[in-house]
Parts: C-alpha cells; sequence; structure tokens
C-alpha cells in the first residue's frame, strides 16, 4: 500500500492515507512519512486504534524518545495510568475519576491551552509529539495548530531583522502564571529553571526558517521584562492570526502528529467537569538546542 497525504489546510497539515500505525514500518514508509512532516508539519493518521504500547511501538521507529529526568509537570511520577513513555493529557486521576477542578494537577494542565510547543522549556525542545485520541468529549476539545513558518514569512523585513539574533528564556513557570497559577513549591521552581532558545529557527532539512514562539517564553535576553512580555504576546497574536492555523477537530482513534520545531498548538475548552477527554502523548527527542544553531 502506497502513502497519499491529503492536505488539510491552505499552508500546512495534512491527513495521511495506506499506513497501519500498529503495523512495522518499511523503510519507503518511514521516508514518506518524514518527508511528510517536512512538508505539512502536522500529519493526521486517522483510523488508528492503538494500546499504549502500539504508539510507543510506531513512535519509536521515528526516533528516540524524549526522556528527561526532571518532571515537565507537577504530578507525582507514581501511580500513573499511563505505562513510562506515554504522557496521560486526560482530564482523569489515576483512578479514573474526572480530576477535581480546584486540583493543583488541574490547574497545570489548564496551561496546556495557551499556545506553546512543546518541551520549549528544555534546553533540547522535543521533535515531534504524537497524540491519540482513546476516548474523546461529545462537544469542543480541538486542537489547534500554527504554522510557525507560515507566520514568519509574513513578517516584514525590518521584524525578521529584529527578531534574528534574539533570545528568549522559555519556562514552565511564565506559562503558568500566564493563568495566574504561581503556587509553586521550591522543588517546582528549581525544576522549573529558565532555559534559553533562539526566537528564530531554521528547519534541517528543508532550511525553513520558523518562529519558536511558545506560552513558556516570558523574557528576552537583555530586554526589560515588561517590554518583552508585551513584544511576545504581540508577535504571537501575529503568528497565530486564522490563516495560519488549522484547528483540528478529534474522530475517535485518530493520531496527531506535530513538529514542535515548525509550529505551536494548542488545546480547546470541552465540558472537562461532565465529560471524558483521554488523549495520550508521546514525543520524539529534538537532537539540538537552539541557542547552538548559527543565527
Ligand atoms: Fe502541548
Amino acid at each position: 500500500m502506497s502513502i497519499t497525504i491529503r492536505p488539510l489546510h491552505p499552508v500546512f497539515a495534512g491527513e495521511v492515507h495506506g499506513i497501519d500505525c500498529a503495523a512495522q514500518l518499511t523503510p519507503g514508509e518511514i521516508a514518506a512519512i518524514e518527508a511528510g512532516m517536512d512538508k505539512y508539519a502536522v500529519l493526521v493518521f486517522r483510523d488508528q486504534n492503538l494500546s499504549d504500547e502500539q504508539q510507543l511501538a510506531f513512535t519509536k521507529q521515528l526516533g528516540p524518545l524524549e526522556a528527561y529526568g526532571s518532571p515537565g509537570h507537577i504530578r507525582k511520577d507514581v501511580e500513573q495510568r499511563t505505562p513510562k513513555g506515554v504522557a496521560d493529557f486526560s482530564n482523569l486521576d489515576k483512578d479514573g475519576d474526572i480530576i477535581a477542578a480546584d486540583a493543583r494537577v488541574w490547574f497545570f494542565k489548564l496551561g496546556d491551552r495557551l499556545w506553546h510547543s512543546d518541551s520549549s522549556f528544555r534546553p533540547v525542545p522535543a521533535k515531534y509529539s504524537l497524540l491519540s485520541g482513546r476516548v474523546l468529549p461529545s462537544w469542543g476539545g480541538n486542537t489547534e495548530f500554527a504554522d510557525m513558518r507560515a507566520a514568519y514569512d509574513a513578517l516584514d523585513q525590518g521584524q525578521k531583522d529584529e527578531i534574528e539574533p534574539l533570545v528568549c528564556l522559555h519556562s514552565l513557570m511564565y506559562s503558568r502564571a500566564a493563568i495566574g497559577f504561581t503556587d509553586l513549591t521550591d522543588d517546582e521552581r528549581a525544576a522549573f529553571q529558565p532555559v534559553r532558545q533562539r526566537l528564530v529557527r531554521t528547519h534541517p532539512v528543508t532550511g525553513r526558517k520558523s518562529l519558536f514562539l511558545a506560552a513558556h517564553a516570558g523574557a528576552i535576553e537583555g530586554w526589560p521584562i515588561p517590554e518583552a512580555q508585551m513584544f511576545l504576546r504581540d508577535l504571537t497574536e501575529q503568528a497565530t492570526q486564522r490563516e495560519f492555523v488549522y484547528s483540528h477537530q478529534w474522530r475517535l482513534h485518530d493520531l496527531v502528529m506535530w513538529d514542535n520545531r515548525q509550529t505551536m498548538h494548542r488545546a480547546r475548552r470541552f465540558d472537562d467537569r461532565n465529560e471524558v477527554r483521554d488523549v495520550r502523548r508521546t514525543t520524539l527527542a529534538g537532537d539540538v538546542a537552539t541557542i547552538e544553531q548559527t543565527a
């Protein structure tokens, strides 16, 4: 079976046909998926009824998993519903009950509704994220993606020149502070120390430039904080105009894969008090710190 990709949006995102994600991939299929990711930055695989183990196996065929010792969240690393390597992005606790609206872990999860790139708060940020839709709500819960290559291309030359040398500081503290959640422990603050990231990235294969923005970015080196935060907010607004955004309406057993180097994404509201949304993520490691990339 040969792979075909149908565009889902004028500037990026495609729907893949001709792949069974539960099966062993051929080298040709892996090459086709990677070429598809380089071009579309977001790929949707329909009707992939995967177990956690199958999702892990599929992901590992595309590269090494992201594995950090320090947490990317505040939930303790015990009694997870999912095996190691599969992150639980549901609104359920370990017992399968809906997380309380006033739980710290829920406040923390709400931060994913801001535009972001996964793991931009890590020294080497993530390459691809793969999200599997296991249980979906009857209303809402879309995942929206914004193409940071198209957003970069649309800047005027003066903006491109201004942002080219800029280095931002990213931390989970900034994205959580943006929704008013600042009640962190000393251990969490220590784990969430800001990391440096270039604002402009260059794709290693296509050479296309893109904006490396995220709600995790809360400072620009050498700039006063309010000046930096206003600048980043303004640039994010410009970069997430509707013409750059694909809104993914989930179908049961969709597997959606995105390139964190070239896109931002955000979760959208659903009735999280009464309905279950069980989506699970595997993540491929990035291979280089953005700061080491030549400007
Ligand atoms: Fe995310």
